[in-house]
């Protein structure tokens, strides 16, 4: 090996290092960098916003129920069973769930809702997860934006 092709490889291993783990203040969890700034605060849903994006991410969400799955794991290791914001919220009508940071419509099968949620009601228009307790996991509810939960960011990539 030539020692240009070693400095190649060198190179190659750092970015490889860099795309794998997460900026500082965040965790690699399943394949997403998350960040629970201000916890035990609770916030209403435009200011869970405004401080995910001063920490350079989004409220959370997930595109399959693997990192659902994830997810929920590390928060019920975390052992703090508020409840917190997601990414979701209505757009246009009730009911209609919108990923905020993508524009893109919620996955049904990606997430879990509790047992008569969301209610879709004209007063319900964010997101949150809620430990339940009888099931030892979280499960999504609908709420009021103005109610005030704990939050989970999810660092901002260009996808
Ligand atoms: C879940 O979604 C992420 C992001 O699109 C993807 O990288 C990952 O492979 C998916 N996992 C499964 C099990 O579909």
């Amino acid at each position: 090996m030539n020692k240009a092709s070693g400095i190649l490889i060198a190179l190659f291993a750092v970015l490889g290092g860099t795309f794998a783990a997460c900026v500082p203040g965040y965790s690699q969890i399943g394949d997403k960098c998350y960040t629970v700034p201000g916890l035990p605060r609770r916030f209403d849903y435009w200011s869970s916003n405004e401080l995910c994006s001063v920490a350079k991410g989004d409220l959370f969400h997930v595109q399959n129920i693997t990192q659902w799955e994830d997810l929920n794991t590390f928060l019920v290791g975390l052992g703090y069973y508020d409840t917190y914001w997601t990414g979701v919220a209505a757009e246009g009508h009730p009911g209609l769930w919108v990923v905020r940071s993508t524009g893109f419509e919620l996955i049904p099968e990606a997430v879990e809702f509790k047992a008569g949620s969301p209610s879709n009601s004209a007063t319900n228009l964010c997101l949150a997860i809620e430990y339940q307790a009888d099931l030892g996991r979280y499960q999504w509810v609908d709420y009021p934006c103005s109610d005030e939960y704990v939050i989970v960011c999810e660092y901002r990539t260009c996808n």
